[in-house]
């Protein structure tokens, strides 16, 4: 079935790779926001017939934006599929990499939303046919999907890159111990024998704030810290400082979704890390890993 990409707004560093990837049509948005703060989106298509029976592909992420704006681009995704569907695709395909909302997964304090369900109701009152989602933070949002849903693992290629930079000596770090399961699964791809450690990590609820504990021997290994998400950089410069106490030689601060937010780069430069490794699931200078190929291998096979 013939395919074409929809580029998102805030996905078009990786909407073009994939499209490019996939060897098919794509096409951008015309967006904006109004004076009152709606958003507005365009397909920039002039021929709503163009979509009719074929397999759509909307690529957009719903990480911040330049003012720190999450609704809008999920604002923007729903218009995006809403204009899709009235135009007859024989198949609507979604694919967020960075999927906003996903940490309101749980009711921390009493008198929360359960957000992260929301959208999902959301996407699934749109009778989308597939959803792609990356490295999310509560993989099991996707078993709510109503329609076939994906996580995307993207550890393989940071830890490629990583591998590529020169690191040797390899230890992994988990920030929490919650994370264990995941850094396990990340250090195998740098070898069988990779030691994997982890530090305590206490998030209080109310503030946000976290303290960080631990005690290692790191002298002279190269240290790779892994995290789904880097947000304001405060559990990564944690995690560095321990690290870097502890004697670590060079230290590699990796995350499939790098937001970035507020002092997050000063503060992980900062605490001592040499390298800071993204995707680009988040369009921004530390996206030196594509996941474009990876995407687009679950698309092919269709
Ligand atoms: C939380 O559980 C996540 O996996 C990340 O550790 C967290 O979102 C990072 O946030 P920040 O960079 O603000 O410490």
């Amino acid at each position: 079935m013939e395919k074409i990409l929809i580029v998102g707004p805030a996905s078009q560093m990786l909407g073009v790779r994939m499209a490019k990837e996939l060897e098919i049509e794509y096409v951008n948005t015309e967006f904006k926001r109004f004076p009152d703060g709606e958003n507005y989106v365009r397909l920039n298509i002039e021929d709503e017939t163009n979509l009719a029976n074929k397999e759509v592909i909307i690529v957009q992420t719903t990480g911040p934006d330049a003012t720190a704006d999450q609704n809008s681009r999920l604002f923007e995704l729903f218009m995006m599929i809403d204009s899709v569907k009235r135009m007859a695709p024989a198949k609507i395909i979604v694919v967020i990499p960075y999927l906003a909302y996903a940490r309101q997964d749980k009711i921390f304090r009493p008198g929360e939303s359960q957000f992260a369900n929301v959208v999902i109701g959301i996407l699934n009152s749109f009778g989308i046919d597939e959803l792609y989602v990356v490295d999310v933070h509560a993989p099991l949002l996707v078993s709510q999907s109503l329609c076939k849903a994906v996580n995307i693992d993207s550890m393989k290629l940071l830890a490629d890159y990583i591998k590529a930079q020169g690191a040797e000596d390899i230890v992994v770090i988990s920030p929490d111990k919650g994370a264990m399961e995941r850094s396990r699964a990340f250090a195998k791809h740098f070898g069988e024998e990779i030691p994997v450690e982890y530090f305590e990590k206490e998030r209080d609820v109310k503030t946000g704030e976290i303290e960080m504990s631990g005690k290692l021997n790191l002298k002279g290994k190269d240290v790779v810290i892994a995290d789904d998400i880097i947000s304001t950089g405060g559990t990564m410069a944690s995690a560095i400082k321990i690290a870097k106490k502890s004697g670590a030689k060079k230290i590699y601060a990796a995350a499939t979704h790098a937001l970035l937010l507020q002092q997050a780069k000063f503060r992980i430069l900062n605490a001592g890390a040499d390298e800071i490794i993204g995707t680009d699931s988040i369009d921004n200078e530390v996206a030196k890993v594509s996941l474009a190929k990876t995407i687009a291998d679950y698309l092919k096979f269709d």
